[in-house]
């Protein structure tokens, strides 16, 4: 009886300790960080040696935003439409825009992508980290810095890549909606609909080079925050250039200091995407979502997922989310170009105060 009620004693305790495993299986890597899978430990020094010299100390700046736009440039370089008809696709997102920068920094859709390109090659260098991995590794550890952003996936375990990608296959912001669809649809097979949930990008965003006179102009006026506001912003009537207007790919803003890009402003106004658009724009858990989901394929594209190892665990847990939606102080609801045919825009709170004016990004 005594040895009978002590094996189911041991018995119990078995199972409490496999039980225990299953919840906390964490493996401690030499630097003392926990993570899932050994395999990560190679990370904990990439993650902090970009936090404090790319990004600063950990911001959601310039460098945090470039190397998000990295992510999507790279990735992009993959059409099985190529394929197809015979030619090389491209390797997606296989670190090719790094490796065959001589050639891939030269497509005119990826001006000014050699600034970002060259202050994470030494990164590359001295770390032991695939190109391909290393831009994903970055672009979701930059996200990361930015309150309200999502806690991207990250796969390691992309190839060195073996060829550039060909030139053409990069969205451009004067591009028709038609041709934009057509090459999300090859890409990565991504929907209308999920065009525009990785178009969420663009609330921590700005650029340099499309009106080049005015550098590091944002796409909302909160370009250090992973909020609503690129949304709200997009759809309130244009009225002016921020700089000297009349560049390709740019279209009026409704706010001093900001630009407005073409293929954003037809994107929330096109009758496939509008309400796709407007139902982000008082819904940061839905960008976070969504932007997380399509983010998860992006970083993918071109690879075999089966050979890669789940380190999403080494991403830090952004701060949260910052602000509420709002009209920018000096419009009104009534300055909004409602789109969406099937639901009404949200009536938002109008920011007090002189109208707002939105302030560059500061270079790094
Ligand atoms: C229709 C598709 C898209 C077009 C036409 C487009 C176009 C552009 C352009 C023209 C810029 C400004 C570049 C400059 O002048 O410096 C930009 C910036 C940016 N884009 Fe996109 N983009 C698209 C989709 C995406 C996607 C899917 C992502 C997701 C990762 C993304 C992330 C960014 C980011 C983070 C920036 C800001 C870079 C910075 O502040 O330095 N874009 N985009």
């Amino acid at each position: 009886m005594v040895f009978q009620v002590l094996a189911s004693f041991i018995t119990v305790l078995a199972v409490l300790q496999v039980n225990r495993a299953a919840v906390t299986k964490r493996v401690t890597c030499p630097d003392g960080s926990m993570t899932a899978n050994e395999a990560c430990c190679v990370l904990f020094p990439v993650l902090e040696d970009i936090q404090q010299n790319l990004f600063d100390g950990g911001l959601c700046g310039e460098e945090a935003h470039e190397s998000l736009r990295l992510t999507f440039h790279d990735a992009f370089g993959f059409s099985p439409a190529l394929q197809a008809q015979g030619q090389f696709g491209g390797g997606g997102a296989d670190g090719s825009v790094i490796v065959f920068e001589e050639t891939e920094a030269n497509f005119a859709a990826n001006i000014g992508i050699d600034e970002i390109i060259n202050a994470q090659k030494p990164f590359i260098a001295r770390h032991n980290i695939t190109p391909g991995d290393f831009v994903q590794f970055a672009g979701a550890v930059g996200a990361a810095n930015c309150p309200g952003a999502p806690q991207l996936q990250f796969m390691l375990g992309r190839p060195m890549p073996v060829a550039s990608s060909p030139d053409g296959l990069i969205p451009e912001p004067f591009d028709t909606v038609d041709s934009i669809i057509e090459r999300f649809a090859d890409a990565g097979n991504f929907t209308e609909t999920e065009i525009i949930w990785l178009l969420t990008a663009h609330s921590i965003a700005a650029a340099d080079e499309v009106d080049p006179t005015i550098p590091g102009t944002p796409f909302d006026s909160t370009p250090g925050i992973f909020d609503s506001q690129i949304f709200i912003e997009v759809q309130l009537r244009g009225t002016s250039f921020p700089g000297t207007g009349g560049n390709q790919g740019e279209v009026e803003s409704p706010l001093r200091g900001e630009l407005r890009l073409q293929s954003d402003s037809e994107l929330a106004r096109d009758s496939r995407t509008a309400c796709e658009w407007q139902a982000f724009v008082d819904n940061v858990p839905r960008m976070q979502t969504l932007f997380s989901a399509a983010m998860s394929t992006l970083a993918v594209i071109g690879q075999d997922t089966s050979q890669m190892v789940d380190c999403s665990d080494v991403i830090p847990v952004p701060p949260p989310p910052q602000g509420t939606a709002h009209i920018p102080a000096g419009l009104s609801n009534a300055d909004i170009e409602q789109a969406c045919a099937t639901a009404a825009f949200p009536s938002l709170p109008v920011d007090p105060g002189p109208a707002t004016s939105v302030a560059p990004v500061p270079p790094a």
